[in-house]
């Protein structure tokens, strides 16, 4: 009878080792192989690769907008084990990190689990380095979860079924920036690697070549064309930008929408979406992220008050957004969980604005959708437990 042990638990050439040790510290037992941190199943368990400042809050329940307690309620629904980590936590060959079992969580040491799902941004060179290592050993999913716009929209543009629905796109250059003013009467000019609406510029053309400049919040400025060259210069600075025919977006209330179309990968791998909430922006303003005052609609009642046919434009959206996942998904291995912004133009065409590799999902959380909002929480674990199996 063992009672009151301490375990200790040692990596030896990866494989894994449990030594139960008694009251006076003598070895008792020791355990090798998938018996590891108090009987783990390890070929159970799925990490989520979790922000450090998220990780840290799972269990006083401070983890923004990340819903811990929907990844534990499906992955109990589908019979895994949750293993939280974060890159500051993990080493060569093990972990420590919380694991979620019979609905209560332990920190463990635990090898890397052969299949990761990665909610972490991962910026510094460091950080990239240490997400590499974990890569190495395992299949971590959503690895890379910024990507270039620019570089996304000449994946999508190699399919030719999927131009009519990609805004024309250039490169900045004060060149492209000229053409743009000769070809769109409206057009943006937004950086290729940020989020959340920051750095966009919207112009639109007024009269006698003059334009109207958007930046921020702010009343458009009244510009001539040079004076307009010259702002956009002096915003972009040293920074990577793209030029972007405008969507004449429809509106709602006169303030243009856009749509959050979820589309994750799910059982065997087959790209599903799993919800459409609508976006709109703030009086005044182009952009409809709810972090720059936007609100989240229902799309139904947005497309109805539009004059579409909302299960119609439902399904239409849907299929457009499933192809894009399905092109980027071929030509990037490790994506399966991604955000997309999709436009509806006021004739009631669709158009791809952006792909988000790190989806916050809100929409659907202020919606109270709760369907789809479980649905993004519980299809990559579906995803995670067949890339599982298939590892054997
Ligand atoms: N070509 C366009 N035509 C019409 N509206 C656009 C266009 N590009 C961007 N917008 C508006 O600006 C918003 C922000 O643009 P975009 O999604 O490309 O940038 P972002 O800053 O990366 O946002 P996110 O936080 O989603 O990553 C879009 O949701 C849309 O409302
Ligand atoms: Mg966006």
């Amino acid at each position: 009878m063992i009672a009151d042990v301490n375990i200790r638990f040692s990596c030896e050439k990866r494989l894994m080792k449990a030594v139960l040790l008694d009251q006076k510290g003598s070895k008792c037992i020791q355990c090798y192989g998938w018996l590891f941190g108090g009987g783990v199943h390890m070929r159970n368990v799925v990490g989520i690769l979790l922000d450090r400042k998220t990780y840290l809050g799972i269990q006083s329940k401070q983890t923004g907008y990340e819903q811990i307690d929907l990844y534990n309620q499906a992955a109990e629904k589908l019979g895994i084990t949750l293993f939280y980590i974060c890159l500051q936590e993990t080493s060569a060959d093990s972990a420590l990190g919380l694991c979620f079992e019979n609905k209560s969580y332990r920190l463990l040491r635990l090898p890397i689990p052969k299949v990761i799902h990665n909610r972490a941004i991962s910026l510094s060179p460091y950080m990239l380095k240490k997400l590499n290592h974990l890569a190495a050993s395992s299949q971590v999913f959503n690895r890379q979860n910024r990507y270039d716009k620019l570089r996304i929209h000449k994946l999508l543009h190699t399919t030719e079924s999927l131009r009519a629905h990609l805004p024309a796109t250039l490169s900045y250059s004060r060149t492209h920036l000229l053409e743009a003013m000769e070809q769109f009467p409206d057009f943006f000019v937004k950086p290729t690697n940020s989020s959340v609406g920051k750095g966009i510029i919207k112009l639109s053309k007024q009269e006698n070549d003059t334009w109207d400049l958007f930046w921020s919040n702010n009343q458009p400025k009244k510009l001539t064309r040079d004076q307009a060259l010259a702002y956009i210069k002096n915003k972009v600075g040293k920074q990577t930008y793209l030029i972007q025919q405008a969507i004449s977006l429809a509106t709602h209330q006169g303030r243009p929408y856009d749509l959050r179309v979820s589309v994750q990968r799910g059982a065997k791998g087959k790209w599903q979406v799993n919800g459409i909430a609508g976006k709109v922006a703030a009086h005044g303003r182009q952009v409809t992220n709810l972090g720059k005052g936007g609100e989240a609609w229902r799309c139904e009642l947005l497309f109805h008050r539009s004059g579409f046919q909302p299960e119609q434009m439902k399904e239409a959206v849907e299929q457009v957004s499933l192809r894009v996942a399905e092109v980027l998904g071929k030509r990037l291995p490790n994506m399966a969980d991604i955000g997309l912004d999709m436009g509806v133009d006021k004739t009631g065409h669709i158009w791809f604005i952006e792909a988000n590799g790190r989806d916050q999902r809100y929409e659907f959380k202020q919606l109270k959708m709760e369907d789809s909002f479980y649905q993004t929480y519980e299809t990559p674990l579906v995803y995670a437990k067949y890339l599982l199996n298939k590892r054997g």
